[in-house]
């Protein structure tokens, strides 16, 4: 049987490598997501600042890693009041470390294609529990991504969360994943990523012009892209779903 052992970026410059390799291909569809403020401005600094919060899941093996989760600390208030910002909010909170963290901010996961339907990502999630509870945290907070809401941009959020399958499971597998992980869903983070660039940026990644002004679906986002020619900006405003976890 694979055994898997928890490392991560701060271990060797190699596992970092392997890891920021792994992510990237994970995300490579979803590059727009790049640019939020938060992301464009902070993110590649903290997560270096930050290396010994990025998981990374082993083959014992191998000695490659089959998973990485990305996670931040910072303070939070009140885990069980999370504000409409989520994904940037935690980047954002983590940027500025002007009161001591209390909270791991988990901000994703990523399992290549040929290791994907193990439970690999399940057992980063329970790393991060693991390490939020070696740092004395209260727990992990996470703006998740319903992974199969892409297929559903026009549904809003709350009427997704509660659709299930023939088994009555939750009908998200990301979803799943979390629940069965022992996630809490505290509600919803309406804005967690936002992401706001001239049209060209977006017909671009869409591959298509957008002659009027409205609402247009982009491949893998969660929600439309809202286009005004006056301006000539198009809005991306990403939900999200909130989860906590107290540490393990
Ligand atoms: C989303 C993503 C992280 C999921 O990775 P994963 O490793 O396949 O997810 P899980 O660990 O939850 O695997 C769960 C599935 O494996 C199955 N499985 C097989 N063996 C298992 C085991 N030993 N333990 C638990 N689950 C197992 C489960 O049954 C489950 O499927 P089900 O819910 O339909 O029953 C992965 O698809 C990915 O990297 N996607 C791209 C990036 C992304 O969207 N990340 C999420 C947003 S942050």
């Amino acid at each position: 049987m694979t055994r898997y052992v928890v490392k991560t970026r701060a271990d060797s410059p190699a596992l970092k490598r392997a890891a920021m390799a792994i992510e990237a291909s994970a995300w490579n569809a979803l590059g727009y997501l790049n640019f939020t403020s938060a992301h464009f401005k902070h993110y590649d600094e903290l997560l270096e600042r930050f290396a010994e919060f990025q998981i990374c899941l082993v083959d014992e093996d191998t000695g490659y890693p089959v998973a990485v989760g990305c996670a931040l600390p910072f303070f939070c208030a009140d885990p069980a009041k999370l504000p409409a910002g989520g994904w940037d909010w935690i980047v954002e909170s983590a940027s500025r470390m002007d009161v001591a963290p209390n909270m791991l901010g988990g901000l994703g996961v990523s399992v290549p294609r040929v290791h994907r339907s193990k439970g690999l990502a399940r057992l980063v999630i329970k790393a991060m529990r693991d390490m939020a509870e070696q740092c004395g945290f209260e727990g992990v907070v996470i703006p998740v991504r319903p992974t199969s809401k892409s297929m559903h941009p026009e549904v809003p959020m709350h009427e997704y969360i509660a659709w299930t399958d023939d088994n009555g499971r939750a009908y998200d597998p990301w979803l799943r994943s979390h629940l069965a992980a022992g996630g809490r869903i505290v509600g919803e983070a309406t804005r967690s990523m936002v992401v706001e660039e001239p049209i060209s940026f977006w017909e671009a990644w869409a591959g298509r012009t957008f002659d009027k002004s409205g609402d247009y679906a982009i491949d893998g986002a969660l929600a439309p892209v809202k286009v005004d020619l006056k301006s000539g900006m198009g809005r991306y405003v990403e939900p999200n779903v909130w989860f906590a976890y107290q540490a393990a």
